[in-house]
This record gives C-alpha cells, structure tokens and sequence, in this order.
C-alpha cells in the first residue's frame, strides 16, 4: 500500500442510554457554567434531569438556521461548557456557539478565515441517525444574503465528545427517520467513492453501507426497533467518520443544487437524485461501485453490470422508506434543467472530489434523468 494520508478522529462515547454519562463528561472536561443548544422536542427531557453542573436551556433552533441565531446565545448567556442535543442543524449552531462564545465576536465576523481556537467545552448529542454532526468539522449556515449556505470547515468545530444515544432517536418520526438514514448512506457512499477517500474512511464508509439498507428499512419500518435503531445512529457515526475525512461529492452537490425549488430536508433532497449519480459514476470505479451495488442487493453478470445496478438498489431502499427518486414527483420540471445544471457548480469542492469528472454536458443528462426518473435499464 503506497497510499499517504491523514486521519482525525474526536472522542466517542456510544451506548444505549449513555446520556447519563454526561455529567461524567462536563465533570471530564471541567465544565462549570453550560448552555444546552436542545432541540425543542428535547427540551423538557433535559429541563427535567437533575444535574449536578450549573445550567441554562436554549430550544428556539430553526432546522435550516440563520447564522444570528448564535449571536443571540452568546449576548443572553455566559457559559464556559456547550451541550448540543439535536439533529444536525443544533449541533451546528452548538459547535459554531463554542467557538464564537470565547470570543465575544459576531459570528459573521469568523467567515472566510480560519476560526480562533474554541474556548468553551463542546459536548454532542446527535437526535437523529444521520447527519454525523457529531463527528464532523463542519457547520453549514444560511447566511442573509447569500444564495448558497456557507460551510465553515474548521477543526475548532471538532467537538471534545460525540456522546451518541441511540435511545434519543427512538422517538425520531417516520420521515426524519427515513431522511437522516439516507443522508447517512449518502455520507458513506460519497466518502468512499470520493477522489480523497483513503483506507482508514473506506473502511468506515463500508461497514456503515453495508449495515444502513437493512436497518433503514427495520427501523422506518417500525421506529421502535431498538436493534435497528442503534445499527442506524453507530452506521451514521462511521459514515460521519469516512466524510469528515472523504468528503462528498456530486450526490451533495446535486442535492443542494434542487433544494431551493422544493425545499425537503436535507438527506430527502440528496437522496432523491443520488441513483443517477450512483449511475454516472459507475464506470470511474467499477470495484467500488460493484461492492455497494451488493450491499444494496443487486448482482450483475459482470463487474461493470453489478456497479451499474448501484443505482437501482439505491432507487429500490428510497421506495421502501418513502422518499421519491423522480425529481418531476416535488413540482421539477424539464424546464429546471438548466438552473439545477448550474447551481452543482456552485459546491465548487464537491464537483472536485467526485470520482468522474463533472462536466456540464454530462451532468445536464443527470439532471434531466433525475427529473424523468430514467434510471438505466439497459440489456446488460
Ligand atoms: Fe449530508
């Protein structure tokens, strides 16, 4: 193996019911005055537990958050220690609150350059099974203004624990479950895929696509499956692992690109066009594609016939868990080829990472695929 590579990763603690390690965790750190940034749906759970550290609760995170939302925390609270506990966009605003706290600045201000070193503790606690948030350096914003959410990609957004319990997504509805999941397997299947992909990411990225079809479906099937449900939150912390590493590539960046015209939550809009991606980039990686092909359950007769079918295994788990994979069924039509064509080209580091190169003449065929719902037939 001539391969060189760099790899991160934070400190995990994993469980059923782990939450009540929390307190050993700010203890850990010497956490002494904390803001929990809580989903509303969690906030009476934490109002109600009996810490033993100094604490105040901040519930009103909007899913698609607007970056001021932080600045809000920082003017109402002091703290030295964050407590996430949320999907994806709360432990967004919790990682860029660590930072943006110790500084007492506008967190328009930490845009465009690298972050100050966080000051505050930060502890996550991922709701969903999904975003891998928990693991990632990253923190993606609207931003007044701007067409396309700013990402910040910084390693003070490293949290100093991901404490991941599965309890807190057994009361995930159905469509967060079946949305976060396939965000999850998006994440997997792009970091391995990705042109920065090394062998420590693969190795994450395919233990989590070989467990997510199954469990996915177990746990949309049934939202009490415990099983199912702690297969789903550890296969989107490894998936969370292999792209903070990876990356993602086209199906992110196509994803984002159709957002803005049905506005779905984020893994439901990736997910719905990921098979013609899966599709097109086959052939850059016959190996790779072939492999997740098999974990969605698809065989060909020939190594280039089974990566071809990725797609379809692909297209098959989005009907089982109730997401369309027809752009035309969330009011696309021929008539957005053309603007969806140009606004993959905006997520600039995801057309690179992507295994085949991305051009526009190529990826306008994608599009109107995805809106047609053509996914390859062919007589192999
Ligand atoms: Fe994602």
């Amino acid at each position: 193996m001539d391969e060189s590579f760099e790899f991160f990763c934070v400190r995990i603690v994993f469980g059923w019911g782990r939450l009540c390690s929390l307190e050993e965790e700010v203890e850990r750190l010497k956490g002494r005055k904390v803001i929990f940034i809580v989903d509303r749906a969690v906030k009476k759970f934490v109002e109600e537990q009996d810490f033993s550290f100094d604490y105040e609760v901040f519930s009103d995170v909007e899913p698609e958050p607007e970056i001021s939302v932080v600045d809000e925390i920082v003017d109402q609270f002091t703290f030295d220690t964050v407590v996430g506990v949320g999907g994806g966009s709360t432990l967004d605003v919790a990682k860029l609150t660590a930072v943006a706290g110790g500084e007492k600045v506008k967190a328009l201000d930490l845009m465009e350059k690298k972050l100050p070193e966080r000051k505050c503790k930060l502890i996550l606690c991922p709701t969903t099974a999904g975003t891998g948030s928990e693991v990632t350096k990253l923190a993606v914003f609207k931003i007044p203004g701007r067409e396309v959410k700013y990402v910040f990609d910084d390693e003070s957004l490293y949290a100093d624990t991901a404490l991941v319990d599965p309890k807190l997504t057994i009361s995930a509805p159905q469509h967060v479950t079946a949305s976060s999941g396939i965000d999850a397997l998006c994440h997997a299947i792009e970091a391995y895929t990705s042109l920065y992909s090394n062998p420590v990411s693969d190795m994450f990225a395919e233990r989590a696509f070989r467990i997510i079809p199954n469990a996915l479906r177990e746990a949309y099937a049934n939202g009490g499956n415990v099983k199912a449900k702690i297969q789903m939150a550890f296969a989107s912390l490894l998936a969370g692992i292999a792209f903070n590493s990876a990356g993602t590539s086209l199906g992110h960046a196509l994803g984002y690109a159709h957002n803005h015209i049905h506005n779905s939550p984020h893994g439901r809009s990736v997910g719905m066009t990921m098979p013609y991606v899966l599709q097109y980039n086959a052939i850059a990686n016959l190996e790779k594609h072939a492999r997740i092909a098999r974990a969605l359950g698809e065989e060909g007769k020939s190594l280039r016939e089974t990566a071809l079918k990725a797609g379809i295994g692909f297209a098959k788990l989005l009907k089982d868990v109730g997401i369309p994979y027809r752009l035309s069924d969330v009011g696309t039509s021929e008539d957005d080829v053309e603007e969806i064509t140009e606004r993959i080209f905006l997520s600039e580091k995801h057309v690179q990472r992507n295994p085949r190169i991305v051009r526009k003449e190529d990826v306008r065929e994608v599009v109107r695929k995805s809106i047609n719902g053509l996914l390859w037939e062919e007589e192999y």
